[in-house]
This record gives C-alpha cells, structure tokens and sequence, in this order.
C-alpha cells in the first residue's frame, strides 16, 4: 500500500475463526464496476504484461506462522522466536488471539462493503483531493502505475495513533455517507483494540532481537493510515492484477481479509497463495522496518490476485514511523559480522525517494519492490 501513513471489556475472541462465514456471495452479470467507470472487457490499461500475469490456482498455499497472543505470558520468548524468523524470511504472520474482537472485524467487513456497494456516481465525487484526510480511488485515477489495479480503494489518514479519537473518526469518514455515528464508535474501539495488539507485537519484535522490550514504543506516536480495499470480479482475471508486486514503504501493516483467497507473497523467487481465515489479522514486514533492522528483516513482497466469480475485501491498517525518525540499526544488530548495511537516513528521506522513483520510473514493476529503493541507501 502506498498511502503515507486497548481492548474494552467485550470478551468477544477470535479463537474459532471457522465460524467466520466464507462470504461467497454469488454475483449478477451484470457489466463489471470498476472505479469510475464500467467495463464490459478489460481495457489495455487494466492489463498486466504477459510475464506478470498470474492464476490463483496454478500456485501453492503456504503455510504462514501464527502468532498467538493468547500465549504472551507463558510463551513469550517462543512468540518473539517466531515472529523474528517470519520476518527475516521476508513472510507474512497470522495474529490470532489477538485483541480486536470478532464482533468489530465483522463490522467493518460488513461497513466496506456497504460502501463500495454505492453507485459509481456517489464514488466518484470522493476521490481525493489536495490534502483530504480520506479519500476513494478507483484505479482509473491513478496515473502512474505500469497497469491498473482491478481494484477500488478508500484511504483514510487517521494521523498519530496517540491522538485518534471520535473526532478524528468523524472527519475521515465526513464523507462516507453509509455511515453511522454507531458504526464511528465501532471503528475507533477497533482502532483501541489494534494498537493494544500492536503495543504486544512491537515489544515481542524487540525482544526477539535482543533490545529492550520498549524500543519501538516510539511507533505509536506514528501515523496510522486504513487502507479500504475492494476487489470486484472479473471477466478475465488472468490478465489483470488486484495489486501488483508490491512491498509496503512504511513500518509495518496489519490486514483483515474476507474469505476469499488471492493474496499471494514471494518467497524465495516463488508466489504462493495465502490462504485467508477469518478472524485473523495478516501482519507484514515493510520497507522502514528492514532498513531499521539493517536488513535483518525483510519488507514482504506481496501481490493480489483477482477472479470472476466473487469480489474480494480486506482492510490494511498502515503504520507508520515519525517521519523524522533517525533509522540508524540498533547497536546490538552490528557486529564485524554484521557490519552497517545502509547509510544514515530518515523515514522521510526514504518516503521521497520512494515517491520520486515511482514517478520517474512508473512503467516498471520493479520499482514497486522496495528492495530496489532501498538499495540507493546501500553503504
Ligand atoms: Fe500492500
């Protein structure tokens, strides 16, 4: 994604994620909706190049390391072990027990819906504009992308996690006229929920890397940005992208999904399929957080793919870091065998480079994987 960007006393878990519901809804035929406009067939702009093209079912599902936090008092050093090996594969984790209650994912999943589900008319009049703190695109209005996303996405910038309350609530979803003061108050109890889980996540990383357990604490000063995503079906989905290849810039990205598969990550040169289960949250290395780390951990490359039958939702919760935050590695991650890998630099050095080597460079995919900007940095 490239937007930049405490549990209550509802007892509500997420220990039985089977009985999230597998939302396969069937779907009409009707022509495909598809950010301001309808497509009957896949227009030029949509395609993927033919050696990016890639089908769900031609590929494997891995298995992705779960983290549970149920076990943080009896297995902590065991949870910080696996999270830092995830992570230094560059793979995604699966958070289960973690603080946001069933209740609320369904919610928003539900809340998402309802809002893509409005006509392309109303759609339309909420993409973005100058420094709105919530936006709509289709994907037609991004310019600088080699091809399209088949994809429709709500960005909200909900500002320093520290500060968002039911103002901040109420002013990134002003424009989102589905909504309902209730559904603000479930959204920012979520908010509460998922930085508790972060505040555990943070400490278990450091930990695992041998710092103190507060070392990131400094992250939930840090924007955090909700991505909306929408994936509509499509007529031929072997010739379009919900995403391309892609790491996430910032530090670290949680996702809900629903039950429908399509997100996939590479590992080693090879895509796998991840497979979705619900009442989960998928949690992703990005960009900063390898730098951080000088490279220990790596940013996941991931993609997502699309298919005709059901349209496909998910959530990415973006965090950030301060953008002035010196990203020098800690000093117990160098050694003579572990040597500076990156040069000096902010988070905001790194955002600018970034955005200015998508722009220069937006017909090729690779400049989509952090890995290449990262590399500028390389002592
Ligand atoms: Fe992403």
């Amino acid at each position: 994604m490239t937007i930049p960007e405490p549990p209550d006393s509802s007892t509500v878990t997420t220990e039985n994620p089977d009985s999230y519901e597998k939302s396969k809804t069937a779907v009409s035929q009707q022509p495909v909706q598809l950010g301001v406009e309808q497509v009957d067939e896949i227009p030029e702009k949509w395609k993927v190049s033919p050696e990016n093209r890639a089908v769900t079912s031609a590929f494997e599902f891995i298995d992705v390391p779960a983290i549970d936090l149920s076990l943080m008092e009896t297995d902590r050093a065991e949870l910080a072990r696996k999270l830092r090996d995830a992570a230094t594969r560059g793979h995604f984790c699966r958070i289960v027990n973690h603080d946001v209650p069933l209740e609320l994912m369904k919610e928003i999943e539900i809340q998402g819906k309802k809002f893509f589900g409005q006509s392309i008319e109303v759609k339309s009049e909420l993409v973005g504009r100058g420094d709105a703190v919530a936006y709509y695109t289709g994907n037609n209005t991004t310019e600088w992308r080699h091809s399209l996303h088949w994809a429709e996405s709500f960005a909200m910038l909900l500002g320093p996690w520290n500060t968002v309350d039911l103002d901040v609530v109420k002013k990134c979803t002003a424009i989102w006229v589905t909504a309902d003061d209730e559904f603000r108050k479930a959204f920012l109890k979520y908010l509460i929920c998922l930085k508790s889980t972060t505040e555990k996540i943070l400490q278990l990383f450091a930990e695992g890397l041998g710092l103190k357990s507060d070392f990131y604490s400094s992250v939930l000063e840090a924007g955090i940005a909700a991505r909306w995503n929408y994936y509509p079906v499509c007529p031929e989905p072997d010739e379009v992208l919900g995403a391309h290849s892609h790491t996430d810039p910032q530090f670290l990205t949680f996702i809900q999904q629903d039950q429908v598969d399509g997100l996939q990550v590479q590992l080693d040169g090879q895509w796998y399929n991840v497979e979705t289960v619900g009442g989960t949250l998928l949690m992703s290395i990005s960009d900063l957080f390898q730098i951080w780390t000088n490279g220990l951990f790596k940013s996941v490359l991931h993609r997502v793919l699309v298919n005709r039958d059901v349209p496909r939702f998910s959530i990415a919760w973006v965090i950030s870091v301060v953008h002035k935050q010196d990203l020098a590695p800690p000093e117990e991650l160098i050694d003579e065998k572990h040597p500076r890998v990156y040069r000096d630099l902010t988070a905001m050095e790194y955002f600018q480079t970034m955005m200015t080597s998508r722009l220069e460079k937006a017909t090729d995919p690779r400049v989509f994987n952090g890995q290449t900007i990262i590399d500028n940095f390389r002592i």
